[in-house]
């Protein structure tokens, strides 16, 4: 196999300069790093199990998508980017070359994931690889291809039951891995398997940490090798600490009230005569129902007489009605 693609390696290393300053599109780092090499490309591709249409989930100058074009014209070949500049120059070289390729200009964390047979991964872990892989598992009979650069993606893969290595290549990209990984996945359906099965999903977790239980929230929890990293509150948590798993429907009032003001950021808190101002970080069910701030104090429950949002007042100790004392702004 020869590619016609190399030629444009120069033309991706001049196009860096209008790519935006956002962290995860490695402005600046360097091409070889940045992108798979063009030569371990036409490796991985002519590997007898690769077949069928092909997605690469960030894409980048598209290279991967267009060689795959390049080599097997009847098969769909689609990139997914979100750097704009990137999606441009991908497109450019596409129609230069009369390539049946298809770039898509979106953000893999809310985007569709078009269907096909083949995934190409080469992503860095955190909560858009978590995404990613959870809409995946739910597709039947799929490959999905996978190298890396900082020894993280083959173990965060490792933590998916539902994906079965099937093939090791060979690679010589001197910024990767020597093997590109190939899995193979029946799909798993809507059974859960790991705390990352929670993520993008409405549950909460006790956690139990120094004889305190607290609660975090799944949403947009994300795995590294060894620990989960919660968005609701900003915590990293070991898996062994989850005492239970619960849904919405069974917190109590004044949970399912504290769970959602922590989500609305900076509060003040009047509590025997003190004022406090900070966002709620921990919701604390034992030994004493208490919350902490981000100040790192932490307010029993009962002495609690009023919080406020800005001048918004969301909980009054001396209110009793058949609601309770909760007034959340009118949006949630
Ligand atoms: C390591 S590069 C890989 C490029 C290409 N797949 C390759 O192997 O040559 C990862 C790419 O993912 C893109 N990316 C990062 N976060 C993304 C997101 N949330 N949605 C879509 N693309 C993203 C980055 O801009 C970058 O171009």
């Amino acid at each position: 196999m020869k590619s016609s693609l190399s030629r444009y390696w120069e033309s991706f290393r001049d196009a860096e300069i209008l790519v935006s300053d956002d962290p995860s599109a490695y402005r600046g780092l360097p091409l070889e790093a940045l992108c798979t090499d063009p030569d371990d490309i036409l490796r991985i591709i002519s590997h007898p199990l690769i077949e069928g249409d092909w997605v690469d989930l960030g894409s980048g100058y598209g290279h991967t998508v267009l060689t795959y074009a390049e080599q097997f014209p009847e098969r769909k070949a689609i990139g997914i980017e979100k750097e704009l500049s990137r999606v441009e120059l991908s497109r450019k070289i596409s129609q230069d070359l009369n390539l049946p390729s298809l770039f898509i200009h979106a953000d893999l964390l809310h985007s569709e994931i078009p269907s096909a047979k083949t995934y190409f991964l080469y992503f860095p872990q955190g909560h858009v690889l978590d995404r990613i892989l959870s809409v995946l598992q739910r597709k039947k009979n799929i490959f999905l291809v996978a190298i890396e650069s900082h020894g993280d993606l083959f173990h965060r893969l490792n933590k998916e039951k539902w994906l079965e290595l099937s093939a090791s290549i060979p690679i010589q990209g001197k910024r990767h891995d020597s093997i590109a990984r190939i899995y193979f996945s029946q799909g798993l359906g809507v059974s859960l398997q790991g705390l990352h099965e929670y993520s993008f999903r409405e549950y909460f977790f006790a956690i139990l940490q120094d004889e305190v239980t607290w609660l975090g929230e799944s949403f947009g929890l994300y795995a590294s090798v060894d620990a989960y990293t919660l968005v609701h509150p900003p915590r990293t948590i070991d898996e062994r600490e989850v005492v239970k798993i619960m849904t919405m429907d069974e917190l109590s009032l004044q949970e399912k009230f504290l769970v959602e003001l922590r989500r609305l950021g900076e509060i003040q808190i009047t509590a025997d005569g003190k004022r406090y101002a900070g966002t709620l970080r921990k919701i604390i069910t034992s030994p004493a129902f208490s919350v902490e701030l981000s100040s790192g104090e932490r307010i029993e429950w009962q002495s609690i007489q009023s919080i406020k949002q800005g001048q918004h007042t969301c909980y009054d100790s001396s209110v009793t009605s058949s609601l309770g004392p909760f007034f959340l702004p009118p949006a949630l």
